[in-house]
This record gives structure tokens, sequence and C-alpha cells, in this order.
């Protein structure tokens, strides 16, 4: 296997092995928030075998937005407006050079996005956004879509540094207790939809 498509670490081994559970559901798989793509290919590699299933990356490319007071944090001082700017061809280049199939980029700020920029259903979502309203605004896009048997993993759920994703995870889920099974992987949030 590349080197680059070698898992890191345990949270994304844990991640991708989510991913292989839902293999069989109907539904494309999105990521809000692929900043240089190197989660985004670990996820096209899980999709390699599976053609019928499009990867959907969304990235303002311009960084972090600005934070709301859910995201103060001491121990978040690193994360700022305008951090973590990517650009589409650095998650282009990373697909071809590990010949995965070209995945949809859409460079938009979150809540520029309308339904349409997204896929009709949608078997498993990776919020990444960092923030709060970056988080919330990914839960309104993606839970209409999903299917049943579908997930939505949150990362930095459990991340001193971005209190806000946290948040945004519970205060949805104080929203939709009945519709959603909740279990913690590392510092992710795994909802399932029942
Ligand atoms: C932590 S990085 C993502 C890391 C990536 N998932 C990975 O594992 O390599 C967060 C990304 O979310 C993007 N982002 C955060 N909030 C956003 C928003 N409201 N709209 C668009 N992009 C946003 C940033 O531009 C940044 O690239």
């Amino acid at each position: 296997m590349p080197k680059e498509l070698q898992i890191p670490n345990r949270e994304t081994k844990l991640l991708l092995d989510e991913l292989e559970q839902i293999l069989d559901l109907p539904g494309d798989v999105v990521e809000f928030g692929c900043y240089e793509g190197d989660t985004s290919i670990l996820l096209a590699g899980v999709l390699r075998n599976n053609p019928d299933k499009w990867l959907y990356l969304y990235d303002s490319f311009e960084g972090l937005p600005e934070k709301s007071a859910e995201d103060n944090s001491a121990d978040g001082w690193r994360f700022k407006a305008g951090e973590l700017k990517a650009s589409p061809d650095t998650v282009r280049h990373k697909f071809k050079k590990y010949a995965l199939p070209d995945p949809v980029i859409v460079k938009s700020w979150f809540n520029g996005l309308s339904d349409s920029d997204l896929p009709s259903e949608i078997s498993f979502a990776l919020l990444d956004g960092d923030f709060y309203e970056s988080i919330k605004t990914s839960f309104d896009l993606v839970a209409p879509k999903l299917v049943s048997g579908g997930k939505i993993i949150v990362h930095d759920f459990r991340n001193a540094e971005l209190p806000g994703a946290g948040v945004a995870v519970n205060e949805f889920l104080e929203k939709h207790a009945d519709e959603y099974e909740f279990r913690i992987a590392a510092t992710m949030a795994v909802l399932i939809k029942k």
C-alpha cells in the first residue's frame, strides 16, 4: 500500500471501520471540511471497490471562518479564522497520485451550499469543520438526506481545543434523540440513523 494510504492512527482506523460497515447501503459519502484531502484519500481507498458510491468533498478552501461564542476555549488559541487554508488542486493531485477515482469537490462556505449541491442520498458523512456553526450547518444539510442505517461521524466531539463541535452534536441530539443511535469512538461522535 502506498505510504500515504496507510492508516496513520487508531482514530482514523475507527473512522474507516465505520465506513466499511455501511458499504451495502444506498447513498453517497460526504466530507464537510476536507482541507488537503489526507482523510479524503483514505475514504476513497475504502470506496475504491464500490464505484457506485461517489465521494463529495466540501470546503471553503479559504480556511476556517470566524469563531462563535461556543468555540471559545483557552486551549484552542491555535484555531483562528483563515487557518487551514488549502487548495482544491492539492486535493485533486493527491487523488491522481494514488490513482483514486476523482471526487466531487465543491468550494464553498457550508452556509452557501444548498440542497442541490449534495447527493440525493447519503450513507456516510464525516463532519470535520471544527467550529460550532460549521458543524451545525453540516448537520442541517446532511440529516435530511441520510438513509436508514447511515452514519454521521463528527470529528473533535471530545476535543478541548474545539468545544463548539461537541455543543453542536449535543444540540442536534437533543432535537433528534429518537431518530439516532449515538456512541463515542475515540474523540469522534458516531450517530446512526434508525
Ligand atoms: C480540520 S480541517 C479538515 C481536515 C480533514 N478532514 C482531514 O482529516 O484531513 C477543517 C477544514 O474545514 C474547513 N471549514 C471549516 N468551517 C467551514 C465552513 N463553515 N465552510 C467551509 N469550510 C469550512 C476549513 O477550511 C478546513 O479546511
